[in-house]
């Protein structure tokens, strides 16, 4: 029997308006902008990608640089809405996205456990229980009451993965996130991420590594300057991707 339906990208299209100017104040802008001197480029960063995600499924994106990879998960984690077509997900999402994009650099890395938890959804409380797991995952135990703009990168992608892994969602995105961590901490988030998987979380995972992505993966989506090459067995098209 077939797993239901949990993602359904359907004719999914995105347009982002260009300026091709440079504008030394906003005030020359709206001047430019009245007389009609502005010109804005239309700029199809996804265009019509159609695809279908089962529950338990792990799908990678893959595809060179500004081929629509992250583009196409904001639109599935709702944080963008596509100019054509729809994204119908059923079920919560942890959305790893952009690095520390849910922080706020001047807080401490304690509060930001506490914010990032507030806009995942969950109360001070039930933080408070999953506090001492994302202190021990991330293993920042001696730094989180220093500001997370200090934070290296590394740093702050293990606080960002240990909140966004906390509890069981049902679809888990990871976008490129594990990329700056050391090679310890990427093999200690590929387990979480295998846990998840075997608990029946569907993970969306976009990494440099092929490698990487064929070990978390059944499917893969390949992307190709916004349209979608293929969508099949990882193993296979990940290995026709490494000879491309
Ligand atoms: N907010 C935006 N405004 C304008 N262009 C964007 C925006 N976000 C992404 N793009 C452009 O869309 C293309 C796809 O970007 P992206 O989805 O980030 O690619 P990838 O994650 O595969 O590297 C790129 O050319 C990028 O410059
Ligand atoms: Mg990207």
């Amino acid at each position: 029997m077939e797993e239901p339906i949990i993602i359904k990208v359907d004719h999914v299209s995105m347009k982002f308006n260009l300026s091709s100017e440079k504008f030394d104040s906003f005030k020359e802008y709206v001047i430019k902008s009245i007389k009609g001197q502005v010109s804005i480029e239309e700029f199809w960063a996804l265009k019509d990608v159609s695809f279908e995600v089962r529950k338990g499924d792990s799908v990678g994106l893959i595809g060179l640089n500004g081929s629509g990879k992250s583009t196409m998960l904001k639109t599935i984690a709702g944080v963008l809405k596509p100019t054509k077509g729809s994204v119908k997900v059923s079920g919560t999402i942890a959305p790893l996205i952009e690095l520390g994009a849910g922080f706020d650099m001047d807080l401490t890395a304690r509060e930001n456990v506490f914010l990032n938890g507030a806009l995942l959804g969950y109360t001070r409380s039930e933080m408070e229980g999953y506090y001492k797991d994302i202190v021990d995952f991330s293993e920042l135990g001696n730094f989180m009451d220093v500001p997370v703009k200090n934070f290296s990168s590394g740093m702050v992608s293990r606080l960002a993965f240990a909140i966004a892994t906390i509890g069981i969602p049902d679809i888990l995105i990871v976008d490129e996130v594990l990329s700056v961590g050391d090679f310890q901490f990427q093999e200690k988030c590929e387990k979480r991420i295998r846990n998840m998987k075997d608990k029946g979380t569907t993970i969306l995972f976009v990494s440099h590594s092929i490698d990487q992505v064929q070990k978390i993966c059944n499917k893969v989506v390949w992307l190709e300057h916004g349209h979608m090459k293929c969508f099949g067995n990882a193993k296979e098209i990940g290995d026709e991707y490494r000879k491309s």
